[in-house]
């Protein structure tokens, strides 16, 4: 394969670092775009070069994207929960964002530009699994700037004519998750809670269906799909398939720490979804996606590596950037993680 210049916005976080590491495997030069606000320097590959800027501030034809070839935006400020309470915070960092990326990219002659999108933009739609085919309906801010990027870019990826695909993963888990974030990846704030000495946190009644994704099936798959001509123009759901109670997955979570603990049970959080997880047919067919690791060796692997680290901390927002308190679940609200 020849070396192609790819430019990984977000590399400094769980995904895009996974990423990172193999292109650079596969010999290709890669550049990082990260403002280092959700993701840590020593998650980026040594042989990445990091340019630390914030998507928000690239100018309409920035210089920064002449000579990338291949784009994989992965920057985003992921809090899909929290998003219902930070509007307008959330359309600046995903959408906005984003727009200034893809008319950079359009300016710059980018050639490819391949974008994680998310299971958000199908909101609470009873018919899981969601094929590729079933309608956008987001239903909170989060996923209604996914579902936003995702029409940008049909809309300009046929007008200027460059190769474009849409990566829908979802629950990825795994070694580099944040574990110091409180409002989002599920397994990542249990296991903060763990080696805290508290216990596990549901919201609602954890009847709540959802699939999960290990981080290496998923990243080696978005990293290969710019290289796959099947997925131009595609829409393609990428991670596991198979369903668990949220409650049977804090279980695991307490099992991987050979814990007899039980989990906290507290009000369900406005918008959340009840169930939702996704075909995999077109991701097995285009990409090559299997699971290499079931949930619970996943889990176990996951909890084995955050031992190793410093005790994770939870780092909240300003309680500024918060626009809307009503019906904040408190635990955000009153830092109560
Ligand atoms: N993790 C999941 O389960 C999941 C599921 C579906 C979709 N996604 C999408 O995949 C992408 C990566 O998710 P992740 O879990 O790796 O998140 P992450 O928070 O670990 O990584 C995001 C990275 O983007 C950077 N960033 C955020 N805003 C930026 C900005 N304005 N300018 C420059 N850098 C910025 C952060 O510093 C961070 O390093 C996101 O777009 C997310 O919406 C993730």
């Amino acid at each position: 394969m020849n070396q192609v210049n790819c430019l990984v916005t977000g590399g400094a976080g769980f995904i895009g670092s996974h990423i990172v590491d193999q292109l650079i495997g596969s010999g290709h030069s890669v550049t990082v775009i990260d403002d280092l606000s959700g993701g840590y320097l020593s998650n980026i590959n040594e042989k990445a070069k990091l340019i630390q800027k914030d998507l928000t501030a690239l100018k309409a034809d920035d210089p920064i994207l002449k000579d990338i070839e291949i784009i994989y935006h992965l920057a985003a400020f992921p809090a899909e929960g929290l998003s219902v309470f930070t509007p307008e915070y959330v359309t600046q960092r995903n959408l906005t964002a984003f727009i200034k990326l893809l008319t950079a990219s359009i300016n710059n002659q980018v050639k490819t530009f391949s974008f994680a999108s998310s299971m958000s933009v199908y909101g609470n739609n009873p018919n899981c699994p969601f094929d590729e085919t079933h309608p956008r309906n987001p239903t909170d801010p989060y996923g209604i700037c996914k579902a936003s990027c995702e029409r940008y870019l049909e809309i300009y990826g046929v007008e200027y004519n460059f190769n474009y695909n849409i990566i829908r993963p979802h629950n990825v888990y795994g070694i580099r998750q944040n574990l110091n974030d409180p409002y989002r990846n599920v397994i990542g704030i249990w296991i903060n809670r763990i080696l805290n000495g508290k216990n596990p946190i549901i919201y609602g009644d954890g009847e709540q269906l959802r699939a999960f994704s290990y981080i290496q099936d998923v990243a080696s798959c978005m990293a290969e799909s710019v290289f796959i001509e099947d997925s131009f123009g595609e829409i393609i759901n990428l991670g596991g398939a198979k369903p668990y109670r949220i409650v049977d997955v804090c279980y695991s979570v307490i099992d991987a720490f050979k814990l007899d603990i039980e989990p906290l049970f507290y009000p369900p959080r406005p918008m959340e979804v009840k169930n939702a997880y996704c075909t995999t047919e077109k991701s097995e067919k285009i990409l090559g996606y299997k699971e290499s690791k079931n949930l619970e060796e996943g889990i176990s692997e996951m909890v084995a590596w955050a031992k190793t680290l410093p005790k994770p901390k939870f780092k909240y927002l300003s309680n500024k950037t918060y626009e809307i308190t009503e019906h904040m679940p408190k635990t955000w609200l009153n830092r109560e993680m």
